[in-house]
C-alpha cells in the first residue's frame, strides 16, 4: 500500500501541509534581478514570480499544490491534467494504447497531425465506445500550414482522420513557419521569415474557426517567452489557451514556469519522462527512487505526481498498458518530497531533449 495517499482522477481531496520551508537569501534576490532584468518586470511582479519559488524558500509554498484533475482554460472548458501522448506510437500499436489509456480512465489525447497517426487514434476513440465529448482530444498545426490560406485544410484533414466534427484544442506545433510547396514536394525545408516572425496571422485565422466551431481551444507550443510575448501583444480575441513545452526533471525550466505562473499561462508538459531518449535515466534517478520508495510508488508516479504538482499538464507517452495505467495513478506527494525533486531538478545545468533548429537547418536556435 502507497505511503502517500492516492488520489486517483477525477477525486483529489487531500491538500498538502502548508509547511513554509527554510529561505535561501541568495537564491530569493537573483531570481528577483532575473525577473526584472530579462523578462522586464517592475518590482512588485518581481517579487511575485520568487514567491512562487517556495522551494528555494522564497515564499509561503505555492508552488506545491494540491494535484488537480483538471484546469479550466480561458473558454471554460476543463482541460485534464495527464493525457496519453502519442508521438512516436507508431502503426499498430497507438490504436491499442489509446483504448488502454481510455479504459483506464484518461480522457485527454494528445495528438498532431505530423504523428501520423490520427486515423488510427481516432478509429481507437470510436471503437471504445465513449461519447466524443468526454474526451479532451489535442491536435497541432504544422510548420508547413501556417499560412492562413493552407490552415483551414489542414485541421480539416485531422479532423477526418480522427473522425470528429471539432478538436478540444488545437496548437500552433512550432513557432516556425515552412513555406508549404517545397516541404509538401520533396520535404525541402524553407522558413517563411515572414509569418515566422510574426505569427499573428496564423493566430487570427485560428480564431476565425474557433468561431466557425471546428476547434474549441487554441493554443501554441514550444514558444520561448518573447515569442510569446510578441503573439500576444496584438489585439487578440482568444489568448492562447496554452503553451505546450519540454519540462522534465532533466530540462525543468524553473523560470519559465515562474513566468507563466504569473502571467496566467497554462503550460503543458511534454517529454515529461525525458523521452525515449532520457527516460531510463531519469527513472533510475537516486533521489527518484528514494523516494518512489518512501512513499509506494514506482519512479514514474513520482515523476508524473511532481509534474501535476508544479501546476501543468502532464503528457506522458506508452504504448505499454501495464505502463499506461501506472502513469495515470497520480498522487499528492509530501511538500518534503516535492521540494526534494524540484531542488534536485533546478540545481544543475538543463538537458534539452527535443530541439530540431540543426535538424531543420536554421542558424539559430528556436529557443534562445
Ligand atoms: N509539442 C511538441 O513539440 C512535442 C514534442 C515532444 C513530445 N510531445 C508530446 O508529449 C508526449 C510525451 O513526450 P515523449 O513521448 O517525448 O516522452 P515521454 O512521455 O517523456 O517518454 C516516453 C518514453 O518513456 C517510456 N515510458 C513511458 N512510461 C514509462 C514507464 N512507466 N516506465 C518506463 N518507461 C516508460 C516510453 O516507452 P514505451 O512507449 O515503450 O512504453 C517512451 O520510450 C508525446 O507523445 C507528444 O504527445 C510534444
Ligand atoms: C512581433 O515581432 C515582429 C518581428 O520583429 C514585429 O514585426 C511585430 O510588430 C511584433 N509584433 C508585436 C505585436 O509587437
Amino acid at each position: 500500500m502507497s505511503k502517500a495517499e492516492e488520489h486517483p482522477l477525477p477525486s483529489y481531496t487531500h491538500p498538502p501541509s502548508p509547511q513554509v520551508t527554510k529561505r535561501n537569501k541568495r537564491f530569493c534576490v537573483l531570481a528577483m534581478l532575473a525577473g526584472m532584468f530579462l523578462f522586464g518586470l517592475n518590482f512588485r511582479s518581481a517579487l511575485r514570480v520568487t514567491s512562487l519559488k517556495p522551494y528555494m524558500g522564497c515564499g509561503k509554498g505555492r508552488l506545491h499544490t494540491r494535484p488537480r484533475p483538471h484546469y479550466t482554460l480561458p473558454s471554460g472548458d476543463k482541460i485534464p491534467s495527464v493525457a496519453l501522448g502519442v508521438w512516436q506510437a507508431s502503426k499498430g500499436e497507438v490504436g491499442q494504447a489509446v483504448k488502454a489509456a481510455l479504459a483506464a480512465g484518461y480522457r485527454h489525447i494528445d495528438d498532431a497531425w505530423a504523428y501520423g497517426n490520427e486515423k488510427e487514434v481516432g478509429d481507437a476513440i470510436k471503437e471504445s465506445g465513449i461519447p466524443r465529448e468526454d474526451i479532451f482530444i489535442t491536435s497541432k498545426l504544422w510548420n508547413s500550414f501556417h499560412a492562413p490560406e493552407d490552415i483551414e485544410a489542414s485541421l480539416d484533414e485531422s479532423l477526418s482522420r480522427l473522425q470528429i466534427s471539432y478538436l478540444d484544442l488545437y496548437l500552433i506545433h512550432w513557432p516556425i513557419a515552412f513555406k508549404k510547396e517545397p516541404y509538401e514536394k520533396e520535404r525541402k525545408i524553407v522558413v517563411d521569415v515572414a509569418l515566422t516572425e510574426n505569427p499573428y496571422p496564423t493566430w487570427k485565422k485560428l480564431e476565425e474557426l474557433v468561431d466557425k466551431g471546428k476547434i474549441r481551444n487554441i493554443g501554441v507550443s514550444n514558444f520561448n517567452v518573447w515569442r510569446y510575448e510578441n503573439l500576444t501583444s496584438n489585439p487578440l480575441k482568444y489568448r492562447p489557451a496554452v503553451n505546450q513545452v519540454e519540462l522534465s526533471f532533466g530540462n525543468p525550466q524553473p523560470e519559465l514556469l515562474a513566468w507563466a505562473k504569473l502571467k496566467g499561462v497554462l503550460l503543458e508538459a511534454y517529454s515529461p519522462l525525458g523521452s525515449s531518449r532520457q527516460v531510463k535515466e531519469t527513472l533510475e534517478l537516486p533521489i527518484i527512487k528514494k523516494v518512489a520508495k518512501d512513499l509506494g510508488l514506482t519512479p514514474a508516479q513520482v515523476i508524473i505526481s511532481w509534474h501535476v504538482q508544479r501546476g501543468v499538464v502532464v503528457l506522458p507517452k506508452s504504448v505499454h498498458e501495464n505502463r499506461i495505467q501506472e502513469n495515470f495513478k497520480i498522487v499528492a506527494l509530501p511538500q518534503e518530497q516535492f521540494n526534494l525533486i524540484e531542488r534536485a531538478a533546478v540545481s544543475k545545468p538543463p538537458q534539452r531533449v527535443v530541439n530540431p533548429s540543426k535538424g531543420w537547418g536554421l542558424d539559430y536556435d528556436i529557443f534562445a
